[in-house]
């Protein structure tokens, strides 16, 4: 499928998505403590998501080609796990450091965002790498108006996390999104400035960079899902959907606790 440009109603759509996606981790975030199991904050979130926003969660069966059915609502990855963990019986420790990753279904568009959370107290090292990845994804932002080139916003990110001293994940991206989960283009997070696909207003897409503190390598685990990194170093991803305005960006996955809901210009 071409890429899918979205105007008026869609974009109002994606919006409340996004808005939507991020209130869960609001929700979630005085939840992520040391005792607390990753399945129990699935249960949480998928309750609230069901239940109160009248949401559809994404992940709950989703089979992309070659994959089996995601078992669960949300996706929880901690420590040296990149993505896709699958709640289960863990339980979080303090020191631990985990990503929720949360993606919605409202009137049939997505929303997709997720957050670090420090359990507990943390060490400076794991702060360290949650924070540059968070101002990585925030590099690749900044470069999206029409006009600029999915490369600029792959490069930014890529110069941020290496000149921190980290590598960028290759094999998982950024994506389109829309109607679809994943829809194109791929936003890949490292890269060469000026080259790639052309932005243009009506583009919807994620930003959501892998951060290694070691290598970057990865390994999936015989879940068929969970990614951990080769050399089992700590790895941090922040996630945003944006969309490409006349002008600029906006950020579409912000709500009233987000914790860049300042940095970003909200729709009026
Ligand atoms: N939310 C993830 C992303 O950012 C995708 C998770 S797929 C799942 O693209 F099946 F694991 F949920
Ligand atoms: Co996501
Ligand atoms: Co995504």
């Amino acid at each position: 499928m071409p890429i899918q440009f979205k105007s008026g109603p869609e974009i109002d759509a994606m919006r409340t998505a996004g808005r939507l996606a991020s209130e869960v981790l609001d929700f979630i975030a005085p939840h992520v403590k040391p005792g607390i199991s990753t399945g129990e904050l699935d249960r949480l979130c998928h309750d609230y998501m069901v239940d109160v926003q009248g949401t559809i969660p994404a992940p709950l069966n989703y089979c992309p080609p070659g994959y089996k059915p995601y078992p669960k609502s949300i996706c929880t990855s901690i420590n040296h796990q990149v993505c896709h963990g699958v709640p289960g019986d863990r339980v979080l420790k303090s020191g631990d450091i985990l990503n929720v990753d949360i993606t919605v279904i409202k009137d049939g568009f997505h929303g997709d965002t997720s957050r670090m959370f420090l359990v507990g107290e943390s060490s400076i090292a794991a702060k360290r790498l949650c924070d540059i990845t968070r101002e990585a994804m925030w590099a690749g932002i900044a470069q999206v108006a029409p006009g600029k080139r999915l490369g600029d916003i792959g490069a930014a990110i890529q110069k941020m996390a290496e000149s921190a001293g980290y590598s960028v994940v290759r094999e998982f991206c950024g994506h389109g999104i829309g109607r679809g989960f994943h829809e194109e283009p791929q936003v890949l997070h490292y890269g060469k400035a000026g080259t790639g696909v052309e932005l243009k207003p009506g583009m919807t897409f994620t930003i959501e960079p892998m951060i290694n503190a070691g290598r970057p390598e990865i390994r999936e685990l015989a879940d068929g899902w969970t990614i951990v990194t080769k050399d089992h170093s700590l790895s941090a991803q922040w996630e945003h959907t944006v969309l490409v305005t006349d002008t600029g960006v906006e950020v579409l996955t912000i709500s009233e606790g987000s914790p860049d809901r300042d940095r970003s210009p909200r729709p009026a």
